[in-house]
């Protein structure tokens, strides 16, 4: 009995000076990596594509950092929380198209500092796409690995075709980096696109399925894109080769509101910040909000207010960088 006894106390200690060293470790090794590494980021963090065998739900949400220097801003990140806030229970992708390369003190701190803050989310996955296999036997194959070389607009460019290409490829919702959601957009349907106005899309926020008609219209953006790229043409890798294809398959009569399981929804819900301002977050019902805005409409908008909606909407990212989120390029 009294041995029994010894040995259970030898035992707890042994576990209580494991469980020390173990955590003494971690403590130790957090502390290494925040002082010493100086916000080391390696150039390879991101998983790749290849190697999780990434089959995605056809109700996924991708976003997609296209910044030559594989950084991705902080309002970009406010973006991603956002979405992945207003959608817990489905997968928010950031796929990065180039390594991290080497950069400036400062911007590697930013980096890491939204890296750290977007990681905490569940269902926000960040992945490495390599260009090349990415878009190995595709239309835009040839554009994306040499004409773009030339392109005035690399980083835009190279977004909005990547966009189509993982639209055709696994179907969803692609967001642009500057588009905050404030509420689900679970309740749209598989293919929807934004107009302008009755001739123009507004092409920073879609959804297209990968079969049916949303797999016709991505493969003819992208073959319009493939045969009309111009180098110094900002828009011809996204509404104008959008509005052409979609309006060959829903021509414009009198109003343009889609066709064949197409929806075109006026951009008001989506675009201007005005539609959220009377609102007083973060109180305010959602249901009544607009889906989401453009982070353009918010620089003009009231101080005050524009602090109350990212805070409310991008918490995590906001806490950091306050008043600088979105001037920090
Ligand atoms: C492209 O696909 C072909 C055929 O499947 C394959 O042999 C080749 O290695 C691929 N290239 C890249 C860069 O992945
Ligand atoms: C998609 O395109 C194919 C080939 O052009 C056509 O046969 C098919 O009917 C189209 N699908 C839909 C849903 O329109």
């Amino acid at each position: 009995m009294i041995k029994s006894l010894k040995t259970r106390r030898n035992l707890i200690h042994l576990c209580c000076t494991l469980c020390l060293f173990i955590f003494l470790k971690e403590l130790y090794s957090l502390q290494e990596l925040d002082i010493s590494n100086d916000y080391y980021i390696d150039e390879d963090i991101f998983t790749h594509i290849r190697d999780v065998k990434f089959s995605p739900k056809a109700n996924s949400i991708y976003f997609h950092v296209t910044s030559l220097q594989g950084y991705m801003k902080p309002s970009a990140a406010c973006a991603v929380e956002a979405a992945a806030r207003a959608h817990p229970r489905k997968e928010v992708y950031v796929l990065f198209t180039s390594p991290i390369t080497d950069s400036d003190i400062v911007t590697r701190r930013y980096m890491s500092i939204t890296l750290k803050k977007i990681q905490r989310f569940r269902n926000i996955k960040l992945l490495r796409v390599h260009l090349p296999e990415y878009s190995n036997g595709t239309v835009v194959e040839s554009l994306l690995l040499n004409n773009l070389k030339n392109s005035i607009f690399p980083e835009q460019h190279t977004a909005d075709i990547v966009k189509i290409l993982t639209l055709n490829k696994y179907g969803g919702v692609a967001i642009d980096t500057n588009m905050i959601v404030l509420k689900t957009l679970s309740s749209l349907p598989p293919n929807w696109i934004l107009k302008e106005n009755e001739i123009y899309v507004a092409p920073g926020i879609m959804g297209f399925a990968k079969n049916g008609i949303g797999l016709n219209v991505t493969s003819a953006i992208l073959k319009e894109i493939a045969d009309t790229y111009k180098p110094n043409n900002l828009d011809i890798t996204n509404r104008i080769v959008i509005e052409k294809v979609v309006q060959r398959i829903c021509p414009i009569r009198i109003r343009w509101d889609g066709c064949k399981d197409i929806f075109i929804y006026p951009s008001d819900e989506f675009y201007p910040i005005d539609n959220v301002f009377g609102m007083s977050f973060p109180k305010a019902p959602l249901s009544q909000s607009a889906f989401s805005f453009h982070l353009d409409t918010l620089t003009s908008a009231v101080h005050m207010v524009s602090q109350d909606i990212l805070n409310t909407f991008c918490p995590s990212i906001y806490l950091e960088f306050q008043d600088n989120l979105l001037v920090l390029d």
